[in-house]
């Protein structure tokens, strides 16, 4: 593809791509299809010789595009729901024109340079402390996962080269994301070692069977190294005491990690910044822009209050990316198991400055302002309840003749493809999960919904 053939094709993609979002309602949300649809639909082997570009972008939209569950959809409103909005977009695509790999601030002084100057006004936008260094990994799970490995690092330095010894222990809510027990099996410290700590009626971690389960384990000859406290945790939104935990770790010096992964996008609106108190205390929390804060998938913001530990942790320098730049010149490389970096920091600049603050923090108050609303209809029916306090915007609630009936719901809306919802089980209850998050949904989006499941 030369470059005039390169404008051509790129000029048609991005008019389909402008045509996408003016008729994105157009679209099923869940696609109508069977599993093995595509591949059933697809060669079996890539061809021999060269396929006119036409051809590929035709096979797009005609193969692709209706296998597709739409995230980008205004009635996604399944897991998390999440939207890349058009600036975020247009930066991919630069991007990927500009392919470069900023391992060493050598190998992209630019790459290394806008991930220091995006991490720092989300910082600021985040309201933690100035001392936090951040960086960004692909997703909240290998964030979590670096978390762990500091903590690591910190109590057991010697786990880097002999092994963990199955004798470090980390802490979380029976409410926390399964990233963490992936991190622990990935790192060496075992599933076994991380104890799901009781939550209140409100889903929160109880500090006072933290504390206890801390105590049992250092009876037991084991090592408590870690907790885990999380802002918005995952099916509910609960949000755990982040200062009490914070006081537990403080006593028994364990490192506190704190997943604000979908909530930390909160802490832009004033009236909901005191979900974060505490934080500024942590040393290290996690919290995804390609959640609830418009950036296109994936882009996942780490900061720790102790670069210097991950650093230690990971530095392992092979000659030939031995460099001698000066001490303001930092290698990304250094700080995570990754070597190769994309130069995700970009798509956050463009979303930021397309954005501002004033901006993302009015669409985040509109969601929660709707699923507050979306919830007292439902309260309003005697057919239905909710079943977790809505903390931001995420609404669970059920069928009060049960799982069955619940779930008949859900399945029916999601296979008119109007809309997208998933489910849950809480505290042994199927829910239903409204999570509203995309930038294009409307009140009237979520008006219908209701109409919708209420018929
Ligand atoms: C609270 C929380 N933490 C972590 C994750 C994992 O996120 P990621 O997909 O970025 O790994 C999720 C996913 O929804 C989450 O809700």
């Amino acid at each position: 593809m030369d470059p005039e053939q390169f404008r051509e094709a790129g000029h048609e993609l991005v008019d389909w791509m402008a045509g996408y979002f003016a008729h994105i309602r157009d679209y099923r949300v869940f696609p109508d299809m069977k599993p093995g649809g595509l591949i059933d639909a697809l060669p079996n082997a890539a061809p021999e010789t060269p396929e006119p570009f036409k051809r590929i972008f035709e096979d797009f939209q005609r193969l692709v595009v209706p296998a597709n569950t739409h995230w980008n959809h205004p009635n996604f409103y399944a897991f998390f729901s999440v939207s890349g909005a058009p600036p975020g977009i247009l930066a991919e695509m630069l991007i990927a024109t500009l392919t470069v790999n900023h391992m060493l601030w050598r190998s992209s002084p630019a790459g290394t340079e806008m991930e220091q100057v995006t991490m720092n006004w989300l910082r600021q936008w985040l309201g933690l402390p100035d001392e936090f260094f951040g960086i960004i990994y692909d997703t909240a799970s290998i964030s979590t996962l670096h978390a762990l490995v500091a903590a690591r690092e910190k109590y057991d330095p010697e786990a880097r080269t002999r092994g963990a010894n199955g004798n470090l222990v980390v802490y979380c809510s029976e409410q926390a994301h399964s990233s963490i027990e992936k991190a622990a099996i990935a790192i060496g410290i075992g599933q076994e070692n991380v104890r799901k700590i009781g939550t209140d009626e409100a889903f929160r971690m109880r500090p006072d069977l933290l504390e206890a389960a801390i105590g049992a384990d250092i009876n037991a000859g084991k090592h408590p190294c870690c907790v885990v406290a999380t802002v918005g945790t995952t099916a509910v939104t609960a949000v755990d005491p982040v200062p009490a935990v914070a006081d537990v770790a403080a006593r028994y010096r364990l490192w506190l990690h704190v997943d604000a992964a979908y909530g930390g996008a909160a802490a832009l609106v004033p009236s909901l910044r005191h979900y974060m108190d505490g934080v500024d205390r942590a040393d290290s929390v996690v919290m995804n822009p390609h959640k609830w804060m418009l950036t296109p998938i994936d882009l996942s913001a780490f900061y720790t209050r102790h670069p210097e530990i991950l650093k230690r942790a990971f530095s392992l320098i092979p000659s030939y990316l031995q460099t001698s730049d000066d001490s303001r010149a930092l290698n990304f490389m250094d700080y995570g198991v990754q070597l190769g970096r994309r130069f995700r920091s970009l798509k956050l600049w463009f979303v930021m400055r397309a954005y501002g603050r004033e901006a993302i923090l009015g669409m985040i108050e509109n969601h929660c302002a709707w699923a507050r609303e979306f919830a007292s209809w439902v309260e309003a029916d005697p057919r239905f309840e909710v079943v977790a306090p809505v903390t931001f915007s995420l609404v669970c609630f059920r069928h009060k003749d049960g799982d069955e009936a619940t779930r008949a719901l859900m399945d029916r809306i999601n296979e008119s493809g109007i809309a997208f919802l998933a489910g849950a089980t809480i505290r042994g209850q199927f829910v239903m999960r409204l999570a509203i998050g995309n930038f294009q949904t409307t009140q009237d989006d979520i008006r219908r919904v209701w109409e919708f499941l209420r018929q």
